[in-house]
């Protein structure tokens, strides 16, 4: 086996799903994309996102306590490219990569009409992790596209965006089921 720098780590799991984060700040309605993410609680649900704490979202997080994670398809790939780039605070990345803003049922951030699922989220908690912050969400609405849910949801049915490179700003979609 080759062994490579331990700080490479994260380059040698399989590649996460890219998520969207929407925040607010004030009436900017703030986008961006993190690969750090996952569901850490069934009960209560709670999910986790690594934000470092130099991004917009994570100071519109402090600030509001309450973000929407939304999950892009395939077809999103260069929107997520946009969410991504360095914006000042009072611009907002949904007008940037042309997405369409949702109300929430019960936070305040919007949803994202073209991604295929958001939930709605409160700060459960937040703590400090290297480079970054963990911050754990509580699930307070989830939401699917109707082309997903029929009569029952399927995992099967999610086409999720992996993120295989930031240097190379490289994309994978679905793989196959084993
Ligand atoms: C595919 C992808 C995944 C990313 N994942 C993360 C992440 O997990 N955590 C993080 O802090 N930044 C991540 N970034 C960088 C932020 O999305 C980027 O800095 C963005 O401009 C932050 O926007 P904001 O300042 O509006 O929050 C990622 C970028 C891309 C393109």
């Amino acid at each position: 086996m080759a062994e490579i720098k331990a700080e490479e780590y994260s380059k040698i799991i399989p590649p996460m799903p890219v998520v969207l984060v929407s925040t607010l700040y004030g009436d900017v309605k703030n986008l961006a994309p993190f690969g750090m993410n996952m569901p850490v609680s069934f009960s209560p649900p709670l999910y986790a996102v690594g934000v470092s704490g130099s991004r917009d979202t994570y100071k519109n997080i402090m600030d509001t306590e309450e973000f929407v994670v939304a999950v892009p398809g395939p077809e999103l790939a260069k929107a997520i490219d946009i969410t991504a780039g360095s914006l000042p605070r009072e611009v907002s990345e949904f007008e940037k990569a042309g997405l369409t803003p949702v109300k929430s049922a019960i936070v305040k951030p919007f949803r994202v009409k073209e991604c295929q699922s958001n939930f709605e989220c409160k700060l459960e908690w937040v703590k400090p992790a290297g480079d970054h912050y963990v911050v754990a969400g509580r699930v307070v609405a989830a939401w699917v596209d109707d082309r997903i849910y029929t009569e029952e949801v399927s995992r099967r049915m999610i086409d999720p965006v992996y993120h295989v490179s930031s240097e190379k700003g490289e994309y994978a979609g679905k793989g196959r089921l084993l």
